[in-house]
């Protein structure tokens, strides 16, 4: 018999401190206006100086191993999602493994940018289906504002994306009466347009990774181009969502909740448009939380659980699109 995989608690972190609009218009040509028309934020919250990624995750971890009442013994496997990592090497669920204190455990990061949540959660999916672990945590954890551009030359990236962290805990479901499952998940990529959104360096492409040279040409912040972004989220992301439903043989009007990964608004509102999705099967939250990448669905998720606005039984599918190109969907019986 294949083992079914179930996500059994939820949990999210972000830091206190909360960025508007307005605080970014001080510090380069922008406006409220322009940030909220073109990508429906209003704040996002940015770490404390000194506040690092793991200690958002381990915030996060404690209040989804709670919900699902374990211990951090309990677990087999870390698998933390990230593109803003605590150090070049080792991986951010390194630090979050030893903040567990839980020595011994296996731990990695995944590298799939604002898809790299559902792509560790298929790697979930797929331990638990086979047997090799019954207990996973899978969390995306992003520290975003220490590696923005705040002038005005960064200005069509800076304002999107906040700091933040939520994970869940996959386990495996044996009760035979238990519906909750992972259906179906599908990923894809496009390392074509890897530099359409992108951080050059650090790289070990170049020697010394960094250099004076690279600062002041500000090859270390993110660059992107926008409107190419946009236009392949829209296709991308409709495109992934009926294939990953119709391999779960889920009709899009049986699902209850659609989790969009939260890049604009403008981009969700287009992709439900031209699904014909009613809003209310869409929540959103990057009004409050901007865009924060591998983090964006489990806090999303985190929070629909906890508001009781998911319901178990109910169909849950999650889709996002992000730097690489990668693009990803999830169907789940919650
Ligand atoms: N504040 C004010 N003006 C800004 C700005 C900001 N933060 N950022 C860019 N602008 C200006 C541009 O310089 C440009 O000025 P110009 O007309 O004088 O040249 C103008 O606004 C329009 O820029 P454009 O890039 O064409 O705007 P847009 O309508 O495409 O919106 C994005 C920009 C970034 C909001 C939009 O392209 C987008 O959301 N793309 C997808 C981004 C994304 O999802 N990224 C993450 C994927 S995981």
């Amino acid at each position: 018999m294949t083992l079914r995989a179930r996500i059994t608690g939820t949990g999210m972190l972000v830091p206190e401190r909360v960025v508007t609009n307005d605080d970014l218009a001080e510090l380069m040509d922008t406006s409220d206006e322009w940030i909220r028309q073109r990508s429906g934020i209003a704040t996002r919250h940015y770490v404390a100086d000194g506040q690092v990624p793991s200690e958002l995750a381990v915030g996060a971890t404690r209040n989804a191993l709670d919900a699902a009442g374990l211990d951090p013994a309990d677990l087999d496997c870390i698998i933390l999602a990230t593109l803003s990592a605590e150090a070049d090497f080792p991986g951010t669920s390194f630090f979050l493994q030893q903040r567990l204190g839980v020595e011994g455990l296996p731990c990695f990061d995944l590298r799939a940018q604002c898809s790299g949540f559902v792509y560790a959660l298929s790697v979930a999916n797929a331990f638990v289906r086979s047997g090799v672990y019954r207990r996973i945590l899978v969390a995306g954890c992003e520290v975003h504002s220490t590696g923005l551009d705040f002038s005005t030359e960064g200005r069509d990236v800076t304002v999107l994306f906040g700091d933040g962290s939520g994970a869940v805990v996959v386990e495996a479901n044996d009760e035979p009466g238990d519906t909750s499952e992972i259906l179906e998940v599908r990923l894809h990529a496009q390392g074509e347009y890897a530099d359409k959104l992108w951080v050059e360096a650090p790289s070990s492409a170049i020697p010394r990774r960094i250099t004076p040279e690279l600062m002041a040409e500000k090859r270390h912040f993110p660059r992107m181009q926008g409107r190419f972004v946009f236009k392949h989220a829209v296709t991308r992301m409709p495109e992934v969502l009926l294939e990953t439903l119709g391999a779960a043989s889920v009709k899009l009007e049986d699902v209850d909740h659609f989790l969009f990964h939260q890049a604009n608004l403008r981009i969700n509102e287009y992709v439900a448009q031209q699904l014909e999705i009613p809003p209310e099967k869409c929540p959103n939250n990057i009004d409050r939380f901007g865009n924060c990448s591998a983090a964006s669905i489990p806090m999303l998720l985190d929070e629909n659980v906890r508001s009781g606005r998911i319901e178990r039984g109910q169909l849950v599918a999650m889709t996002t699109f992000g730097s690489g190109f990668s693009w990803t969907s999830a169907i789940l019986r919650w």
